[in-house]
């Protein structure tokens, strides 16, 4: 898909159908954060595929964990303690745009009971959960939103 078309198209998804996702397609789209930029080139994310029964023992809202993919990503913030949100928010939105391009819907999810995630999934204590996102085909076509307009963010020459 041509790249604008991509942003455009991107949206949150919420409702996911049950058809599961070939291998090949979630380790493309693991790929695309695999590639992604980081101070430094430090890297400091972990991301988490999850695609059996523990997707309901992270107890994410119910259409979350009906998807059949969630990954779940996580930095190790020692390793980048300036910059690792936003290396990861770069590596995770790569996922993203890459799913859209492919036909796959995600969301960014950022409230969850963090401690049962980590107990779920065994991950260590130095490890900060961050985000997950649902992976799988739409089974909705989210309506427009309605977005701050261009001059209400972007300044020229001066604040
Ligand atoms: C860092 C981050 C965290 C978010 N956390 C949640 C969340 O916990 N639950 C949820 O339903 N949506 C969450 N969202 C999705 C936003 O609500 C959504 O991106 C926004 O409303 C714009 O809609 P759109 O993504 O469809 O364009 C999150 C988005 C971001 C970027």
């Amino acid at each position: 898909m041509e790249f604008t078309k991509v942003v455009e198209k991107r949206r949150s998804i919420r409702q996911y159908n049950s058809y599961p996702v070939a291998d090949d397609l979630i380790e493309k789209i693991l790929e695309s954060a695999r590639v992604a930029p980081s101070v430094g080139h430090r890297q400091p994310y972990h991301f988490i595929v999850v695609k059996d029964d523990k997707k309901k023992a992270l107890r994410l809202r119910e259409w979350a964990s009906e998807a059949p993919v969630i990954i779940v990503g996580c930095t190790d913030s020692s390793v980048s303690p300036s910059w690792h949100l936003v290396d990861f928010a770069i590596a995770f939105e790569h996922m993203v745009l890459a799913a859209t391009n492919i036909g796959l819907g995600t969301c960014w999810i950022g409230r969850l009971e963090h401690e049962t995630v980590k107990k779920v999934l065994n991950i260590p204590d130095n490890i900060t959960i961050v985000a997950v996102t649902p992976l799988g085909y739409p089974a909705e076509k989210p309506k427009p939103k309605v977005r701050k307009t261009l001059s209400e963010m972007v300044h020229y020459e001066r604040f």
